[in-house]
């Protein structure tokens, strides 16, 4: 049997010359024609500027018409930003088995090393990519299960994911603000278990063919991700256009997650995005996803619905969603409306 040390993209991708049957991508889905992120860009937000209400103002707006942001100064120290993108390109630079052992603490599974991705077996085409995801608890708990290599692993990721959801709560505050919910509506059940996905995307022999993560929507309240710079990658999906994100130093990209979307009864968007890959460098991105814990109720707030404003999406709670999200994959659009 294949094992996962041996199935890694970025184990076998430097002896490949060309893309392997399973990765190819059929046409209609290939990375064609792209906008450049010099011609259209999603907007970027100065969080760190004075006037609350003008921040606000635009946050709402791109959520509203993007589903995307970036956020330049947001608080985030860059000495830590910096350290820790170099700690995660450094564990998947760590030879394959290391990795994997890594990977392998957590009896529930939930911190783990998976390529392509968390659902390999049942994807129709690969993508071109490894990530290693676990949970990170609120106040930087129970990271035992993390990976202990490299050694500043646990000390750093628990730093800057505190920070992560300091920045997370107070994008989501704003954004409860522009609904007219209280500004405290996501701090606690809501956004109770952050995971963090750290992606890795090797350089690919034909770019033209593959994808490092296929056209999807979120299933988080919002993800907030860190670019390695120099490296584009991540494309938006608007008005039937592809638009690219640009890479900005110390920035975060926000998106609007499928669970906001529905909380927000359609009002936010949960915007559809993928990730293209290149023949040159690799790249590594790192996304916090802000998750619920599993007893939450996910449904049109009810503070947002009424005779004028009926919901349009059915309630269940985030276990349900999970279970539904793992089966249907995109197509659990149909599923979710009421
Ligand atoms: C994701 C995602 C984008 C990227 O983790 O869901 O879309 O650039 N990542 O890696
Ligand atoms: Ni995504």
């Amino acid at each position: 049997m294949e094992t996962l040390d041996n199935m890694l993209v970025s184990t076998w991708s430097n002896v490949h010359s060309s893309v392997p049957p399973s990765y190819v991508q059929p046409i209609e889905n290939r990375p064609g024609k792209v906008i450049s992120s010099s011609c259209k860009a999603i907007p970027v937000i100065d969080f760190g500027a004075h006037d609350h209400d003008d921040i606000a103002k635009q946050i709402f707006k791109a959520s509203e018409e993007y589903g995307f942001f970036q956020v330049i100064n947001h608080g985030v120290p860059t000495d830590l930003i910096d350290e820790a993108m170099n700690i995660f390109k450094e564990f998947h630079g760590m030879p394959p088995k290391e990795k994997v052992n890594e990977c392998s603490r957590d009896p529930n599974g939930r911190c783990k090393l998976y390529t392509s991705s968390a659902n390999y077996k049942s994807d129709a085409i690969q993508s071109w990519k490894d990530t290693l995801t676990h949970p990170c608890p609120p106040y930087g708990e129970n990271m035992d299960y993390w990976p202990h290599k490299p050694s500043k692993y646990r000390e750093v990721v628990g730093k800057y994911t505190i920070e992560l959801r300091k920045l997370g709560l107070k994008i989501l505050e704003v954004l409860s603000e522009g609904l007219g919910l209280t500004p405290s509506y996501f701090n606690e059940g809501l956004s109770e278990n952050p995971a963090l996905l750290v992606h890795h995307y090797p350089p690919c022999p034909d770019p033209s063919l593959t994808l490092g993560a296929a056209k999807h929507r979120d299933p988080s309240i919002i993800t907030i991700l860190l670019q390695q710079e120099n490296v584009l990658g991540l494309q938006v999906h608007k008005d039937g256009e592809w638009i690219e994100v640009e890479p900005i130093p110390n920035a975060f990209v926000v998106n609007i997650g499928l669970l906001l979307q529905i909380i927000s009864n359609g009002r936010l968007i949960g915007a559809e995005h993928r990730v293209v890959t290149n023949s040159s460098t690799s790249r590594t991105s790192v996304a916090y996803f802000i998750y619920p814990s599993s007893e939450s109720i996910i449904e049109p707030s009810k503070d947002l619905v009424n005779e004028n404003n009926a919901p349009i999406y059915k309630s269940m709670t985030f276990g349900e969603f999970n279970i539904n999200f793992f089966n249907k994959g995109p197509k659990i659009e149909s599923e979710l409306q009421s």
